[in-house]
């Protein structure tokens, strides 16, 4: 088990993305503490808690870092310090440039770039050393969908805080990486899907898949053995990267050359 007892923190752990993440997590033996502001948490942290797993939650809005600092207090008498921080919580809501108000803007920046940038800051004083992770997506740092400006940009604004604190953190022993996912299928997809084509958001997914070489979107489960390979000593000698993980969807250089 890769993650024997170290205590390690997932945003946005109640589904999706996070929730693969914190079952891959437990799997290898780490204590997870979930923080996410959805309804779905408790039941959750009862689902997995039923099969006897070292996981607890709290009710967190990552844009409010009075919240984040009284929960990792708790988490902290708790637990002692910790070792593993996955910055996983995010939004995106399709839109164009020109019809997107400031209020939608600020919703993916307030979230995805502050809000990532709030948990860590309040995170790093009770780790001595370990792991942080943050979720950025190949969709802004190299490729993007029309409709997707504001979420692009916070994804790729992600890649320099990436770049910025594995730099400062380095000399702490604390590595820090970013994971890039192309599309995975959860939630978000499924709803952004929807926004797509409202009548027919299934032939959006067998889309998307068509476009990928692999065939198919990625799973949750999938980007979770990546998060424990960077939260792990498997990986000691990495810090300050992107790692894509994206079913080659980024890798054709054309859609009709080709033997
Ligand atoms: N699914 C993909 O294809 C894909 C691709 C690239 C990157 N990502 C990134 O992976 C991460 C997870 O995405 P997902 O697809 O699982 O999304 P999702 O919508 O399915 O799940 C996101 C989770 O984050 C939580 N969350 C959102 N805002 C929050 C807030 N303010 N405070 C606390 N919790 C909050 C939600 O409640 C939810 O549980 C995101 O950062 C996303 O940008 C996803």
């Amino acid at each position: 088990m890769k993650l024997k007892n170290k205590v390690a923190i997932v945003t946005g752990g109640a589904m999706g993305n996070g929730l693969g993440i914190v079952k891959v997590f437990l799997k290898e033996g780490a204590n997870v503490i979930i923080l996410d502001y959805a309804k779905e948490l408790e039941s959750t942290v009862q689902n997995l808690k039923n099969e006897s797993y070292q996981v607890s939650g709290y009710q967190v809005d990552i844009r409010n870092s009075l919240e984040i600092r009284k929960a990792l207090k708790e988490i902290n008498s708790k637990y002692g310090n910790i070792d593993i921080l996955v910055n996983n919580a995010g939004v995106c809501r399709l839109e164009t440039f020109e019809k997107t108000s400031d209020e939608l803007r600020d919703f993916h920046f307030d979230i995805n770039i502050k809000g990532t940038w709030n948990v860590t800051k309040e995170t790093i004083p009770y780790m001595k050393k370990g792991s942080i992770i943050n979720l950025s997506s190949v969709t802004g740092p190299m490729v993007a969908d029309s409709g997707e400006v504001a979420y692009a940009t916070t994804k790729a604004a992600l890649i320099g805080f990436t770049k910025g604190l594995a730099a400062e953190l380095v000399h702490k022993n604390i590595r820090v990486n970013a994971i890039m996912p192309g599309y995975i299928m959860t939630p978000m997809v499924e709803g952004m899907a929807k926004e797509s084509n409202p009548n027919n958001p299934e032939e959006v997914v067998r889309g998307i898949a068509r476009a990928i070489p692999m065939g198919r979107l990625g799973t949750p489960l999938e980007l979770g053995n990546l998060a424990a390979f960077l939260a792990s000593d498997e990986s000691s000698y990495i810090t300050g990267q992107g790692i894509v993980i994206d079913g080659a969807s980024t890798l054709p250089e054309t859609m009709t050359m080709g033997v």
